[in-house]
C-alpha cells in the first residue's frame, strides 16, 4: 500500500479510537436518540474486513465493484485501491451528501479518484438505474436494507460475483436484521455462502 494511501487509513483509525470511547458513554441514549446522533459516527468496516475485500478483489479480478453505504470514504478507499490493480471501477452510494462529500475528498486525496463512482441518494432508487452488472458488492449500509437492496443487486450479478455483507455479527443491535440477510442469502440455490469471524462479522457468498 502507497504510503499516502497508509497516512490516510492512519487518520481514519485515529478518528474511530476516539469515536468509540464516545460511543461507549452514549449506550444511555435512547435508540431515537442514536438514530438522531448515528452520522457524527465514522461506524467504519476496519482494518482487518477492509484489508480482506481488497485482497478479494485482487486476487478475483474483480473489475465492477459496487458499494452500498459509502459513509465517509474508509471503505470506498480499500476498494478503490484493489479497482486500480485490476483496471476496475467502484461505484459508491451513499445518502447523506455530507458524507459523500467527505469521502470523494478524500478518495481524491488518496489519490483514486479514477476508481470511484460517488452517487449520491437513497441506494433502493439508485440501484435499479446503475447499467452493467457487477463482480463484487460490498453490503454495508443500514442493516434493514439489506434484504432489499440484495433483491435489487442479485439480478445484476455477473457469473462469479462475490458479495460481502457486514456487521453480521456485531453489533447486537443488528442482529436481527444481519440474521434475516443470512438466511434470505442462504436459500438462494445459485448462491453459497459463508460466515467469516473477520472484523464484525462478514458473510461472504458466490454467486454461480
Ligand atoms: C456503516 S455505514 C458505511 C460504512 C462504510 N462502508 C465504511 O466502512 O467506511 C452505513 C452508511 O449507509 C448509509 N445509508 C443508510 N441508508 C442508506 C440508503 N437507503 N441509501 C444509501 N446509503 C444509505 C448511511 O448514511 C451510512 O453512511
Amino acid at each position: 500500500m502507497e504510503p499516502r494511501i497508509q497516512e490516510i487509513f492512519e487518520e481514519y483509525h485515529i478518528r474511530s479510537e476516539a469515536e468509540a470511547k464516545v460511543l461507549q458513554n452514549l449506550v444511555s441514549l435512547t435508540p431515537e436518540e442514536m438514530h438522531r446522533r448515528i452520522d457524527e459516527f465514522l461506524i467504519c468496516v476496519g482494518p482487518a474486513t477492509g484489508s480482506l475485500i481488497n485482497t478479494i478483489i485482487k486476487e478475483s479480478k474483480g473489475r465492477s465493484i459496487l458499494e452500498v453505504g459509502t459513509s465517509y470514504g474508509y471503505s470506498t478507499i480499500w476498494l478503490a485501491e484493489a479497482a486500480r490493480e485490476t483496471g476496475g471501477k467502484v461505484t459508491t452510494l451513499e445518502i447523506h451528501p455530507g458524507k459523500i462529500e467527505f469521502a470523494r475528498k478524500k478518495v481524491e486525496k488518496a489519490g483514486l479518484g479514477d476508481y470511484v463512482d460517488f452517487r449520491q441518494g437513497d441506494a433502493l432508487s439508485i440501484i435499479p438505474e446503475l447499467s452493467g452488472n457487477f463482480d463484487f458488492v460490498l453490503l454495508d449500509l443500514w442493516k434493514d436494507l439489506y434484504v432489499p437492496c440484495l433483491n435489487l443487486i442479485y439480478p445484476k450479478l455477473n457469473p462469479g460475483a462475490l458479495i460481502v455483507a457486514d456487521n453480521i455479527i456485531h453489533p447486537e443491535s443488528a442482529r436481527k436484521d444481519a440474521l434475516e440477510y443470512q438466511k434470505n442469502i442462504r436459500s438462494r440455490k445459485d448462491i453459497t455462502s459463508v460466515l467469516l469471524p473477520v472484523g464484525s462479522g462478514i458473510e461472504l457468498s458466490r454467486f454461480c
